[in-house]
């Protein structure tokens, strides 16, 4: 069964855009609740970590460089079938190819400065959860 919670992130660029509260009103009125936020700089060794599944892609300086480049705005959300909920309101990778009213349609300027980012399953959710707020009782 789908679980009931994701992680997002309010990328550097929205985050320093000052855009973390319209897009986190959007996913409110998409029926997500927040369960934890924080906002925080990623280190370059935190940030390498995260993204660690990406290692060998030839984004991943880039995309290191880039979350690290400012603050940004980890958020556990709870809803029902949480995941794929929330990759259907965040859109795809690429804007140009984002549905209208998704926030990387919205926010998004390109497939690296793509606003936000969504967890793919359960299992990675709650890795990701738990590498942002291991005090959380979620993800104990
Ligand atoms: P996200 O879903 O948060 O996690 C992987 C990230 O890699 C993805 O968002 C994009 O920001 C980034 N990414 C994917 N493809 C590219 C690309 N071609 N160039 C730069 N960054 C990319």
């Amino acid at each position: 069964m789908a679980g009931n919670y994701t992680l997002t992130i309010v990328k550097p660029d929205a985050f320093g855009a000052n855009k973390a509260g319209k897009i986190i009103a959007l996913l409110e009125d998409k029926g997500f609740s927040i369960v934890a936020a924080r906002a925080m700089r990623m280190s370059k060794e935190q940030a390498g970590a995260f993204y660690e599944v990406h290692a060998a892609r030839p984004f991943y300086g880039e995309l290191v460089e880039f979350m690290t480049s400012g603050a940004c705005m980890p958020i556990i959300l709870r809803r029902d079938n949480a995941v794929s909920a929330l990759r259907d309101a965040i859109g795809a990778t690429d804007p140009a190819e984002a549905a209208e009213g998704t926030v990387r349609k919205l926010y998004a300027e390109s497939k690296g400065r793509n606003a936000i980012h969504a967890s793919d399953s359960d299992e990675n959710a709650a890795r990701e959860a738990r590498f942002f707020f291991a005090e959380c009782e979620w993800v104990k």
